[in-house]
């Protein structure tokens, strides 16, 4: 059976990891992967979550199975790290939350449950997107369209556009909304264009599907949620696919959540009863451990103090890492103006170097960027920062802009 298949092709972003592991040049830099990477070019452990780790392994006292959507007590965290405790969407009990295996589970979840329960729905994707997106609501049998985004010309958002597109989303369609660090440009809308996309959607009756995976890693907590907040203040139902991965740093743990808001209580409890159906025959129920271990550090103060601590100072390293690459691309003279990247936010940086640029990168530099020019600005650190310029100074000579 398998001797006719041809190999797939490798993933856009997973499968430069799998290239660069391959490469044995010495001075070899992947900025292809969205994972943090400190000053030393290592993704460590929280101080936070190896603490967490430890109380775990001494009170833990039985891996039997979590309920299909996960522990209650994750599923309040995670909505009380949203919107706050406070919100009427929590107050009113109008929002329900699966824990998922990672920001990926909760958008495959909700894809197959829209599948499900509103067939012939079409899911409204950015142009750009994350490269997976598409993939994963294909697999789960929606028809994806795209919406304006991303000004090339600029190199911010095409917010005219933007609107012009979401204005005609049919009434019942999903519109997938990156809530910050929008990935791969890390270029967002500003609070006063959130609140003409809210309005947007409550007149055209269209339903936001928010991925919300870098909450922390743009201006902080409370701010990188602030277009939540704004959503809801116009619409009633939404979906939402959060993550921990970065974060708390907890990629390989699979620590997401896929929360659904509906207009009444009664109404939340009957959609969430078709959720975990979707999620029984997907997985089952989640992996504990991860989110165990956000759930340990978030009622604890002490332990939620240090990971404020750890994430400011994960997201002052890559904005720190932008000022400095746009000055040292300046400084070799480069001739194009990358002023731009200091403006974006989160961990990626749409850096304007094109496909060529890219190839040439790989090929002769072993410098591992995803097609299209996304850059993972945590990638680059004091050691690699000189090398990773003078290459793209020399891309940008052989392949000029
Ligand atoms: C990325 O965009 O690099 C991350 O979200 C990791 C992934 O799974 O693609």
């Amino acid at each position: 059976m398998f001797e006719k298949m041809s190999p797939a092709p490798p993933d856009a972003i997973l499968g430069l990891t799998e290239e660069f592991k391959a490469d044995h040049n010495p001075d070899k830099v992947n900025l292809g992967v969205g994972v943090y990477k400190d000053e030393s070019g290592k993704t460590p452990v929280l101080e936070c979550v190896k603490t967490a780790e430890r109380i775990l392994l001494d009170e833990d006292q039985s891996k039997t199975y979590l309920p299909i959507p996960g522990s209650p007590e994750y599923g309040a965290i995670v909505q009380s790290l949203l919107v706050g405790g406070e919100h009427p969407i929590v107050t009113g009990k109008r929002a329900r939350t699966a824990h998922t295996p990672g920001g990926t589970g909760a958008i495959r979840v909700g894809g197959d449950f829209i599948a499900e329960q509103f067939p012939g729905a079409t899911i409204w994707v950015s142009n750009p997107t994350w490269a997976n997106h598409k993939g994963v609501f294909a697999a789960a049998g929606l028809s994806v369209k795209v919406y304006s985004y991303y000004d090339a010309e600029t190199r911010g958002l095409d917010f005219a556009a933007m609107q012009r597109d979401l204005q005609a989303v049919p009434a019942g369609d999903i519109v997938l909304l990156h809530l910050c660090c929008h990935n791969p440009t890390g270029v967002d809308p500003s609070p006063e264009e959130w609140k003409s996309i809210a309005r947007i959607a409550a007149e055209k009756g269209w339903i936001p599907f928010v991925d919300f995976a870098y909450q922390g890693f743009g201006s902080g907590l409370e701010t990188d949620a602030e277009p939540l907040r704004i959503l809801l203040e116009e619409v009633e139902e939404m979906f939402v696919a959060s993550s921990f991965s970065k974060n708390f740093g907890l990629y390989k743990e699979r620590v997401g959540a896929f929360t659904l808001v509906a207009s009444t209580s009664a109404a939340a409890d009957a959609a969430f009863s078709h959720v975990k159906k979707t999620i029984r025959v997907l997985y089952s129920n989640p992996p504990a451990h991860g989110g165990m271990i956000v759930s340990t550090v978030l009622s604890s103060d002490h332990l939620t103090a240090i990971w404020h601590k750890e994430l400011d100072d994960m997201r002052d390293r890559i904005n720190g890492v932008r000022r400095s690459l746009v000055d040292a691309l300046r400084n070799r003279g480069a001739d194009f103006d990358f002023s731009f990247i200091a403006r974006q936010k989160g961990m990626f940086s749409f850096s304007g170097l094109n496909n060529s640029h890219v190839d040439f990168l790989r090929d002769t530099k072993s410098i591992y960027i995803v097609k299209g020019g996304r850059i993972n600005v945590a990638g680059i650190t004091p050691t690699n920062i000189d090398y990773v310029c003078d290459a793209i100074a020399e891309a940008l000579k052989k392949y000029p802009m």
